[in-house]
């Protein structure tokens, strides 16, 4: 009988496409699917894709118990559970059902680290922040050397969501650390990582020491490419429509000339945020493709003045999704002006791709620290000078940006 793997995603797109990737991998090499995909997704995923989506697997149920008894009964026994990380609540239905648990951390590998750190910030008093002036005053530039293997990381550099003020206000990083924690029951057999032994190779090992054994099996994406059965690779997790037409664009342009510009399926920003990047990719010169996401803006959509899309005309094209792993594999793209997710970063290094960095939440920041400080492949923009209303400032900050962009594409870091 083959074995049967049940796997259980985080229903959100950066840790969907990991997910299905490993899922096909697996297929390809004999187990049994059981993809779990709530209703909401799948019904984007039709609209994305059309009856493609079919050939997903279609059974979920809430209670993670009953599904894992429903599939059972229907298809074979369940012998495995692959499940993020951060879908903790699938434990307790393992341990009960004695059914073994791999786990997949979908994000950087950093950043698992950096969240088991948060007890000892505690501990040492630097957590949490005594007021919001440890926001702006240097505080966040202390560095932090008791994470070896991150040596020289600053405070500002873990995930933001440990940067709390007020009791009341760390119920996400307290999430994140309760979900890392169940990640070293005995129940789980290992922890996989979408990564490259070569970078994360000192991190893997540090993490081994105090979790179940950590393994780095990417990166996916380019494992899935030596999957020969067709309609398994045809299998497609975008929850959005892609804009196909953008390649089409990219192959009139001249090699490395073109900047890339995506922030991913769940980061936002400002109106004036938008404008103001809009100003620095205008005045850079250089061509872009620029991903605007529908709810990429805060409350309301996304629209850019007319003088600036004059400005744009002819240089540079706006989408609102496309297929990422093809641009970031076309000869054209020159770098790739990123939010830092995860799989942003390892598609554009697998790619051979530098990235100029804005990071925003999450795993983003530790992403951005160890592709500056440790790997020398991407440069940070600072988010910080992008907050001031003042128009001067707003100047200057589309006068740096516009430079980082020239510098980076002339440096070829
Ligand atoms: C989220 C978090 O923000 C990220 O920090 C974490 O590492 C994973 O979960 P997201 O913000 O969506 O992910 O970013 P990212 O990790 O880069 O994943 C986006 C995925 O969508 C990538 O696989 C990318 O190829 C794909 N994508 C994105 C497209 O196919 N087309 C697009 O236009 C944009």
């Amino acid at each position: 009988m083959k074995p049967h793997a049940l796997c259980m995603p985080i229903p959100v797109q950066g840790h969907i496409n990991p997910m299905l990737k490993l899922a096909k991998i697996l297929h390809s090499k004999g187990f049994l699917i059981t993809f779990v995909n709530p209703e909401f997704n799948h019904q984007r995923l039709l609209r994305a894709h059309g009856s493609e989506a079919h050939a997903i697997e279609e059974n979920f149920l809430v209670p993670f118990k009953s599904l894992i008894t429903k599939v059972s009964a229907s298809h074979s026994p369940v012998t495995c559970i692959v499940a993020d990380v951060l879908m903790g609540v699938t434990h307790a239905a393992a341990s009960e059902l004695g059914i073994p648990e791999i786990l997949l951390w979908t994000s950087g590998a950093g950043s698992l680290l950096c969240f088991d750190q948060y007890p000892y910030l505690l501990e040492k008093g630097l957590m949490p922040l005594k007021d919001s002036s440890y926001l702006v005053n240097g505080y966040l530039d202390t560095v932090l050397d008791f994470i070896l293997p991150l040596h020289g990381i600053r405070l500002k550099d873990i995930p933001p969501f440990i940067r709390y003020i007020n009791p009341g206000d760390e119920y996400m990083v307290q999430f994140f650390c309760s979900q890392v924690e169940r990640a070293k029951s005995d129940s789980v057999s290992a922890i996989i990582f979408n990564t490259f032994d070569e970078f994360d190779c000192d991190i893997l090992d540090t993490l081994s020491s105090k979790f179940p054994p950590c393994y780095g099996i990417g990166p996916l994406h380019l494992l899935e490419n030596k999957i020969v059965d067709k309609t398994l690779a045809s299998f497609k997790s975008n929850l959005w429509k892609e804009d196909t037409e953008c390649v089409k664009w990219l192959d009139s342009k001249d090699s490395s000339s073109v900047v890339y510009v995506n922030f991913g399926s769940i980061t936002v920003m400002t109106s004036q945020q938008l404008v103001e990047f809009g100003w620095g990719l205008a005045k850079s010169n250089y061509s872009f493709l620029w991903i605007i996401r529908p709810d990429l803006v805060i409350g309301e959509s996304a629209v850019l003045p007319p003088e600036l899309l004059a400005e744009i005309n002819g240089r540079g094209l706006l989408a609102s999704w496309c297929p990422q792993i093809q641009v970031l594999n076309h000869p054209s793209i020159g770098g790739f002006l990123t939010h830092s997710g995860w799989n942003s970063t390892i598609e554009s290094i697998s790619n051979g791709v530098p990235m100029i960095c804005w990071p925003f939440f999450g795993d983003q920041q530790p992403n951005c620290w160890l592709g500056c400080n440790k790997w020398g492949i991407s440069m940070e923009i600072d988010n910080n000078v992008k907050s001031d209303e003042d128009l001067l400032n707003r100047k200057v900050n589309v006068v740096l940006f516009s430079v980082w962009v020239a510098v980076f594409v002339f440096t070829d870091v």
